[in-house]
């Protein structure tokens, strides 16, 4: 088997149903985090951790995707002979990247839409981003995991402590912890608090290696109704040893109507043209609130 990872798949095919209207045209993927697309900090994440492949899983409304991705040559000109370098520079950043785009014909899970790009990933470990799981953009994680695979050679899971109460929205872990770094014992998708082994939250980053597709070739749907990665990887922990990292910054949500809405601040205070203006507003806001 191949041993680096330059793959990555951004599954982008769910229906975004929390986030509906916005998402009923147009993939919740697109929403922006201040001026920037949640998929677009997600494929600059994947380019520093030295990604070169990118796949991204496409539902009914790919166009949007597609688009943002492609070149925009009258908007160059009109920014060109307007002098407008600096905004030129930006929309050209990611002019050497190449895409392919898998459509999900119908949105029957995480599982499946990972299942999806299976002729496009042969013997080689791949990386995961689900691109609505936004995380600080000068916090290198999948860099950081995609280190842990290459001393351990197993597939290696995002993860964070959530509050008990909301362990029933997530797939969550037991383990034995050796500093950040968990040697998974168990999996369970969405657990009550009851049941739940921990409350180590499984996040949208995955390094996984290639044995996943056998696993899900037959993967029966789990909870929701929906094909389950997690109990995928609760099939693939009964073959070989499974890794979660416990992330060091914050994440958020951003699928999420609440999720989002921190995420836009938090972005827009480290932001310098916006810092100070938001930061009038919000105190202004908080004493309102007095
Ligand atoms: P979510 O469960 O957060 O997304 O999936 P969703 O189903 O679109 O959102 P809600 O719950 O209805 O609001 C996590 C990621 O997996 C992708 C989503 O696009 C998102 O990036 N996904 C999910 C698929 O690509 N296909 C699916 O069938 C399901």
């Amino acid at each position: 088997m191949e041993e680096i990872v330059k793959k990555v798949i951004l599954p982008a095919a769910g229906l975004g149903t929390r986030f509906l209207p916005a998402t009923k045209a147009s993939p919740k993927e697109m929403l922006p985090i201040v001026d920037k697309p949640l998929i677009q900090y997600a494929v600059e994440e994947a380019i520093s951790a030295g990604i070169e492949e990118f796949i991204i899983i496409t539902g009914k409304n790919k166009r949007a995707i597609e688009d943002h991705f492609d070149a925009a040559y009258r908007l160059e000109e009109k920014l060109k002979n307007s002098g407008k370098q600096q905004l030129l520079k930006e929309i050209n950043k990611l002019n050497d990247v190449h895409f392919a785009y898998i459509r999900q014909k119908t949105a029957l899970g995480l599982g499946h839409a990972i299942y999806c790009a299976r002729p496009f990933v042969s013997h080689e470990p791949f990386a995961v981003i689900l691109s609505d799981d936004v995380i600080d953009p000068d916090y290198p994680l999948l860099a950081e995991m995609v280190e842990i695979y290459e001393q351990k050679k197993s597939p290696v899971i995002a993860l964070q402590e959530v509050p008990w109460d909301e362990v029933n929205r997530y797939g969550i872990i037991a383990g034995e912890r050796e500093d950040r770094v968990f040697r998974i014992s168990d999996l369970v998708e969405k657990p009550k608090p009851d049941r739940a082994p921990s409350n180590l939250a499984i996040i949208g980053r995955y390094i996984l290696t290639p044995d996943i597709f056998q696993v899900l070739e037959s993967q029966e749907p789990g909870a929701g109704g929906e094909i389950q990665l997690t109990d995928a990887l609760r099939e693939l922990l009964k073959k070989r040893p499974i890794y979660g990292y416990l992330i060091k910054g914050a994440r958020y949500d951003a699928g999420d109507k609440l999720g989002f809405i921190k995420a836009t601040i938090d972005f827009a205070l480290r932001n310098s043209e916006l810092a100070e203006g938001l930061r009038q507003y919000m105190k202004e806001k908080v004493a309102d609130f007095r």
